[in-house]
């Protein structure tokens, strides 16, 4: 039998939460305000999870998503919510958990929001493929779910992907190949295989080359503000192709003077522009990105100093903190060593770049011992999905 639940909000994760009888209910696809039909959770945890089977009163912000496999594959999660109200929805999703987590009162209005091509805007994806057919991992499971085209994807992308569904078809597909991932800059394209129970040949990836223009054999040279940062296979580079310039620019805001430093650096995407505007820069990185970013400082023809070193290491070892420190960590956020570091060390500016909220604002519970926020930005690096990046700037208490 179905139950009829009322979405109070929208929580971080994609979902919208409803409360039967004191117990929590959470269901995708939802929006505040909607009275929906779910099928009954079957476990009995106080926070459950309910499949949606229909909306009996939609909300005003509800569009129909034009994606045909929307609700299936993993990717997207807000494509049923017009975009304008996608932004609003974060907005207020990283105000509450900055909030609770943080408890940090920050009036929402007072959040700048950044956004730019809604659709078309990832220059990285990864396939999976299986039994001759290419797609996405299913949302909370495995099952393949086969794509046809990818509206979030860049038109590069979304041209590698029916090349790789005729591909994949072919006899001369390596059937241990199950998953790719696709990296454009839209002339150049870069393949990294992700998943492979044997090595791969050359030839297929001189077949990828011949079937797909632009292909290149190692590092993708991809520009940003008239920059030109070379991408090694694998390392990170961030994958909204309409904002990075802006991201990079917002990080660094105003800020100029004799020392910063550049931590979880990647590339050198930051690097590059803060030793233009710092007398000495030291870039922090532990992947082989810091090959990168040596590569990347040197084209430029700036000096930057490169650590190859774990973040919180590097911060142990430090004996003072320059003016300015920005940082970019991971998911996992800075953590407790981090934290506990740069409070001692408490550089007068601290820019943390995040891409999850919730690790965000337990960072920020400690930090704001010392530190208040100066400005904070979501910048909405991932329209369709619930994922939030902010830049939040902090200025020493004293
Ligand atoms: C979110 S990316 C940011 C990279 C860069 N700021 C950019 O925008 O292109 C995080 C980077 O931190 C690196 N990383 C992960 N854990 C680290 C750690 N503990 N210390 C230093 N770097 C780390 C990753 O390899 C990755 O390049």
């Amino acid at each position: 039998m179905a139950l009829d639940l009322t979405i109070e909000k929208l929580v971080y994760g994609g979902e919208g939460l409803a409360r039967v009888d004191g117990e929590v209910i959470f269901t995708p696809f939802v929006l505040p305000g909607e009275l929906v039909q779910v099928a009954p959770p079957t476990s009995k945890k106080h926070a459950q999870r309910a499949s949606l089977i229909g909306v009996t009163q939609p909300s005003g912000d509800r569009v129909e998503a034009p994606c045909p496999i929307f609700g299936e594959c993993g990717g997207c999660h807000y494509q049923h919510i017009d975009y304008p109200a996608q932004l609003r929805f974060k907005r207020g999703i990283l105000a509450e958990t900055l909030k609770r987590g943080a408890k940090l009162e920050f009036d929402e209005n007072r959040i700048q929001i950044v956004s730019g091509d809604p659709w078309g805007y990832r220059n990285r994806t990864q396939f999976h493929i299986e039994n001759g057919k290419v797609g996405y991992r299913q949302m909370r499971g495995q099952k393949l779910v086969p794509a046809a085209q990818c509206p979030i994807s860049s038109p590069k992308i979304n041209e590698a992907l029916a090349k790789l569904n005729r591909m994949a078809k072919d006899r001369r597909w390596p059937k241990f190949v199950s998953s790719l991932e696709v990296f454009t800059d839209e002339v150049q394209v870069q393949w990294n295989v992700q998943e492979a129970t044997q090595p791969v040949a050359k030839h297929f990836f001189e077949w990828l080359a011949a079937e797909i223009p632009g292909t290149v054999p190692g590092a993708l040279d991809y520009e940003v503000n008239g920059d030109v940062f070379s991408i090694a296979g694998n390392s990170f580079f961030q994958v909204n192709r309409s904002l990075i310039g802006c991201l990079s620019d917002l990080a660094m805001g105003d800020e100029s003077g004799g020392e910063a430093w550049d931590l979880y650096a990647g590339a050198g995407l930051f690097s590059v522009p803060l030793a233009r505007k710092f007398g000495k820069v030291t870039a922090v990185e532990s992947g082989r990105a810091v090959d990168d970013l040596q590569r990347n400082t040197r084209r430029a023809g700036v000096e930057v100093e490169a650590v190859r070193q774990n973040s919180e290491a590097f911060l142990v070892e430090a004996n003072a903190a320059p003016d300015f420190v920005l940082a970019d960590p991971p998911r996992a956020g800075l953590g407790a060593t981090a934290v506990a570091r740069l409070l001692e060390l408490a550089p007068r500016k601290l820019v943390i770049v995040a891409c999850d909220p919730s690790t965000l604002a337990r960072d920020l519970a400690g930090l704001k011992e010392r530190y208040e926020v100066e400005r904070l930005i979501m910048v909405d690096l991932f329209p369709q999905t619930f994922h939030i990046e902010t830049i939040i700037g902090l200025v020493r208490r004293d």
